[in-house]
């Protein structure tokens, strides 16, 4: 793992990959599989579940877990204590339950403590506002807010607003 730096408390499992230029600060854990690309920034305290794909230039701030079945492609930026879910209907004694798969598309930018339901995808350039609650696909260039979130605004690749939308999530 060549110019990558991981801070002394932070744990990277060595089945783990990350790519140069990379830095994983304090208490950070990677699990095995877990793919990273290269230019992150891994903030204190996040935690990358198994078998998790991250892109390049992804930014990831305090507190985050994202955990096995969410997938999050280059240029992305994920405010602190946003949570990405992976189970739709969690009970702690169904033994036999599947992953919803997330996945957050290139250059999208995830509010602080937004909650991302799982097995949903946020478009390309989407911004979801600080503590929303994301229950359905968010169109690509589209700003969303709330719980459950809706669409706000078009905004373009800097996150300006562009056009407004009326009706629709
Ligand atoms: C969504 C956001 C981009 C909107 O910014 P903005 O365009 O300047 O919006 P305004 O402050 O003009 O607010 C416009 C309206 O949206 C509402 N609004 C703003 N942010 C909101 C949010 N996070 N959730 C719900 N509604 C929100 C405002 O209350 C206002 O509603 P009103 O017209 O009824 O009063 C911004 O508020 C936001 O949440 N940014 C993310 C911040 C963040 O998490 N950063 C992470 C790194 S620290």
């Amino acid at each position: 793992m060549n110019d990558v730096f991981i801070h002394p408390s932070a744990h990277v499992d060595s089945r783990a990959s990350v790519g140069a230029g990379t830095k994983i600060w304090i208490n950070v854990q990677v699990r095995e599989e877990a793919v990273i690309g290269v230019d992150c920034v891994i903030s204190k305290d996040v935690y990358i579940d198994t078998g998790v794909t991250i892109g390049d230039r992804v930014k990831i701030q305090n507190g985050v877990s994202v955990y096995n079945g969410v997938v999050i492609e280059d240029d992305v930026f994920v405010g602190p204590h946003a949570c990405f879910t992976n189970d739709r209907v969690p009970r702690v004694f169904n033994v036999d339950w599947k992953i919803a798969p997330t996945l957050v598309k290139k250059g999208s930018s995830i509010g602080a403590s937004a909650t991302i339901v799982c097995g949903n995808t946020v478009g390309e350039y989407a911004m979801v506002a600080a503590g929303s609650v994301v229950t359905h696909d968010v169109p690509p260039f589209t700003l969303v807010a709330g719980n459950p979130a809706r669409s706000m605004a078009r905004i373009d690749e800097a996150g300006n607003k562009v056009g407004e939308i009326d009706h629709g999530r």
